[in-house]
């Protein structure tokens, strides 16, 4: 028997889980802490939220509520999402506790005093107006590689770069809106490059054949680029206090807190339960496995195994199964783009269907290059699979045997007769070891291939048609048939475990451990007598996979009206030279076509100050005659241009419909003629 601390990435708490979340770190954690509990270990799943970090600052700022506001109603929301979904984990914590504000506290004084950090005066960004220190992502500005006028300090969303504030063209503070300026703070810093040996040898010398490709290739590169030192500390009034006399305003770098999050996480479960915490985190046997999606790679493979070999009593992870990105519909899943399934949406939609969600995720699981959900795939997945080869294969076994043996399973007379009896043990070990491998979805594929066996069985053996003339091999048939379903049952419970609940139930038998049926045990004797088995998986209608296309489609629609994907805000003008533009309430007298110019039409506009002729290429979208006497909004003291030899003196203003036409921007009641918009 070994220990394992198992631990699932700390999602933050800023925003629901989606599809992705659940596909990439908690459906496969759970299925592999599920499967070892069953093989009789000692297994600690420990998950928790992340609650301190710019992301949550970020959409507090937004909605104009406090961090804790938005760590309160997250928080509770993805403890419930993940208890729904049947992820197991022994404690879920959160990084807001006290606990965790100790631990990570003395985590940092260790350190400190033992010299570990770096001690540096740097010049940081500073908004003045505002009185803070400026994290990154407070700083927008134009990007130096694409244009983008909405790049932040750290990374330009339009072409993917990654950025550093000194890069941006014209930086000013999200904050005010003031130029940034440059301000001498003190910070902690861990020496990183002092850690390259270690890191080379531990995991380039130590785990090249063991580790995932792509977690062991991310390493190398970023060995291969040279490891800086990095900042622990940072000036934010969110995030937990730097435990050192006279160092206000400033707290623990998230990523230095987070991780401990899984140490302190761990003490409060010990607490609670009456155990102790320690040998999880430091015996040397106990083994260290993070679940993590590809962009926490850098965080656990080099700077938190930094910290714990900078702090000397703790483990090294055993092993980091970091898994690629799932997509969409083939688009990228984009919070702030609502492209996502949700969760806690999906658990409202398809009450009681689980576990359709954890083996359709579990077949698309992105482990070695980013993978893709549909909705159509989803719907084939469950009825063709779910229901057609697993459900269905369960059902008739059940229905047989209450038909002629009055659910008492029969006895069996040949065995040598049955080589299918074989394949129960060998399903067994071969799920062990591809999940030993973090190898889901062929562990999935094992368990079905099962499901088709028994399918065929009962086809080539047809126990209907012998029932009458062969009770010797019918019942040897339905005996055989009974084993299948069992070990189905029993086997099932990492991936499917409510509906392997269920069939346990149902076939009156509890759980067996997994050495038991790696060596065939007989788990269902004859004599022994079943209960109802209930309908284990339904077909999912088109109407309701119509419903989610549909939902999909309407997000992207409105993404496209309330441009939340709108284009990013320009560059930031002042007061003057807004007060430049003027803007005012006029009324179209004359309106007519431009010849030979498909697309323009010429006004005449009583703008209060004048009638004047302007031209615009809106006639694609109206017709003259029902645009006479409509009031619009006009930009007066544009200068005038020619176009297709018309002066045009000024403009009209207009916007676009999702559907491309143009639409006039016009005053709600009847204005006079002249008014100014402002
Ligand atoms: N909150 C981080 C993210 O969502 C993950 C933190 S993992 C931990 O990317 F190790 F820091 F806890
Ligand atoms: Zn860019």
């Amino acid at each position: 028997m070994s220990r394992y601390t198992i631990t699932t990435a700390l999602p933050y708490a800023n925003g629901p889980l989606h599809i992705g979340h659940l596909a990439g770190v908690y459906v496969p954690a759970d299925v592999y802490a599920r499967y070892l509990r069953r093989k009789g270990h000692d297994i600690l799943l420990i998950g928790g939220s992340d609650e301190h970090g710019i992301p949550i600052t970020i959409r507090a700022k937004k909605e104009g509520v406090t961090p804790q506001d938005i760590v309160d109603r997250y928080h509770e929301m993805m403890k419930k999402t993940f208890l729904e979904l049947g992820i197991s984990h022994d404690n879920y914590s959160r990084t807001t506790t006290s606990i965790h504000t100790r631990t990570a506290q003395e985590f940092f004084l260790k350190l400190y005093h033992d010299g570990k950090f770096t001690e540096e005066e740097t010049e940081q960004y500073y908004d003045e107006k505002a009185g803070e220190f400026l994290a990154d992502r407070y700083i927008v500005g134009t990007c130096p590689k694409c244009g983008n006028t909405n790049a932040y300090g750290d990374q330009c969303e339009k072409c993917g770069s990654t950025l550093s504030p000194d890069e941006l063209i014209d930086p000013h503070s999200m904050l005010s809106g003031e130029k940034p300026v440059l301000k001498k703070t003190k910070h902690w810093y861990l020496p990183l490059n002092e850690y390259h040996d270690f890191i080379s040898e531990w995991i380039l010398n130590g785990h090249k054949n063991d580790w995932k490709p792509n977690v062991y290739g991310q390493v190398k590169s970023w060995l291969d680029d040279g490891l800086k030192p990095r900042a622990m500390t940072r000036d934010l009034d969110w995030g937990i206090p730097v435990p050192l006399e006279g160092e206000k305003g400033k707290v623990l770098y998230v990523w230095f807190d987070a991780p401990i999050g899984y140490i302190s996480s761990t003490i409060e479960w010990a607490e609670r339960e009456g155990k102790d915490w320690k040998p999880y985190w430091q015996d040397k046997d106990t083994k260290l496995i993070h679940f993590i999606a590809k962009d926490n790679i850098v965080f656990h493979c080099i700077i938190f195994p930094a910290m714990l070999k900078a702090h000397k009593e703790y483990i090294l992870p055993e092993n980091v199964p970091a898994n690629e990105f799932l997509n969409l519909e083939n688009d990228k899943i984009s919070t702030s783009r609502n492209w996502a399934v949700w969760a806690h949406e999906y658990l409202e939609d398809f009450p009681g269907k689980q576990d359709t969600l954890r083996y359709v995720l579990l077949t698309n699981a992105p482990e070695t290059k980013d993978n893709n959900f549909t909705w159509k795939d989803f719907q084939t997945k469950n009825n063709s699979e779910l229901v057609g080869i697993f459900g269905n294969f369960i059902n008739r076994v059940s229905v047989l045997i209450n038909t002629y043996y009055k659910g008492v399973i029969p006895k069996l007379s040949n065995p040598s007769d049955y080589p299918e009896l074989e394949e129960l043990s060998k399903t067994a070990r071969e799920i062990s070891s591809y999940l030993e491998k973090y190898e889901f979805r062929n562990g999935l594929t094992a368990l079905m291939n099962l499901a088709r066996l028994g399918n065929q069985f009962l086809q080539v053996n047809e126990p209907w048609k012998t029932h009458k003339d062969n009770p010797e091999k019918t019942a040897d048939v339905l005996f055989v048939s009974a084993q299948i379903a069992a070990y189905l049952a029993e086997l099932s419970e990492p991936f499917i475990p409510f509906s392997s609940k269920k069939l346990l139930e149902g076939f009156n038998i509890s759980y067996h451990s997994w050495n038991e049926l790696e060596a065939g045990k007989e788990i269902l004797p004859g004599g022994h007598t079943i209960n109802q088995i209930p309908l284990l998986f339904e077909k999912i209608e088109d109407a309701a996979i119509d419903y989610q296309i549909k939902k999909l489609e309407d997000s992207k629609k409105e993404n496209e009206t309330t441009g939340k994907e709108a284009e990013p805000q320009k560059d930031i003008i002042s007061w003057g030279d807004f007060e430049k533009i003027d803007l005012r309430i006029g009324t179209i007298i004359e309106a007519k076509k431009v010849e030979k110019a498909d697309k323009l039409l010429e006004f005449k506009v009583d703008t209060g100050v004048d009638v004047r002729t302007i031209v615009s290429g809106i006639a694609e979208s109206f017709s003259p005659e029902e645009l006479i006497g409509k009031q619009v909004t006009v930009l007066l003291n544009l200068a005038p241009k020619k176009i297709r030899g018309i002066e045009s003196h000024g403009m009209l203003l207009l916007t676009k419909t999702p559907e491309g036409s143009y639409s006039f921007i016009t005053p709600d009641d009847k204005i006079t003629d002249g008014s100014t918009v402002n």
